[in-house]
């Protein structure tokens, strides 16, 4: 069984699909977790992201396996631990250029189907369901109001740690705007834009929580296994 999850940045995508492959116990692939691989080692190796090239031919050749762990899944590219790295506001800042490379995703899409041979597997990215997976049994497109997807980055990124109001505020308008801009360029590029499948039940998380939506979302599955 292959769960399509897609949806903009922060819309909940990452939380909803770890509860719910581990509810169900089937194994998670985070597409987003590759295209910052490729962009940080990109960035981190000097290459010119203007170079369509060198990103594409980078893209084809860099090992991005997925390992389980305590802490969470951690993400290894040519067997490098790079699961901080790839969270960082400058890869957020470049990774939508990166992405949108027809050839990056060509080079993706082969590892992110080679994932899933064999296995029950829940997705999140941003065209599961109308590229990598357009068979899946179950997908969903989840939304939220822009600011509210800007202020959960912001609560996720500082964990338990209490911002001062005005800090916490700056940080919001900056993350926004960020988001924004992400998204404006994830949905009208040329090759695999954001947008819901035809056939994807789409989900708006502004006034849910998480509970409510995972449990949405497993009704769904189980109705249609
Ligand atoms: O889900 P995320 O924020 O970690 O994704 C990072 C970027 O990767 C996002 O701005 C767009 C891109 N992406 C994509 O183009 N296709 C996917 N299936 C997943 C992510």
């Amino acid at each position: 069984m292959i769960v399509a999850i897609d949806g903009p940045a922060g819309s909940g995508k990452s939380t909803v699909a770890n509860r719910i492959a581990a509810e169900l116990s089937l194994s998670k692939l985070d597409t987003g977790a590759m295209f910052r691989t490729v962009a940080f080692v990109a960035h981190a190796r000097g290459i010119d992201l203007d170079d369509e090239d060198a990103v594409c031919g980078l893209a084809g050749s860099l090992a991005i396996r997925f390992q389980d762990a305590p802490q969470g899944p951690r993400v290894l590219a040519d067997g490098r631990d790079v699961s901080a790295q790839i969270r960082t506001p400058e890869v957020d800042r470049i990774v939508s250029k990166v992405s949108a490379y027809p050839g990056v995703r060509r080079a993706l899409l082969a590892c992110q189907r080679s994932f899933a041979e064999g296995r029950d597997v829940v997705a999140e990215g941003r065209d599961i369901g109308t590229v990598v997976f357009p068979d899946a049994q179950v997908k969903v497109f989840l939304t939220a109001d822009p600011r509210e997807r800007a202020r959960r980055r912001v609560l996720q990124r500082h964990g338990g740690e209490s911002l001062a109001p005005e800090q916490f505020e700056r940080e919001v308008a900056e993350t926004l705007a960020d988001i924004e801009r992400r998204d404006q360029i994830d949905s009208h590029r040329a090759s695999a834009p954001l947008r819901a499948a035809d056939d994807a039940v789409r989900i708006d998380s502004t006034s849910h929580s998480i509970d409510e939506i995972v449990a949405m979302i497993v009704d769904l599955i189980k109705a249609r296994s």
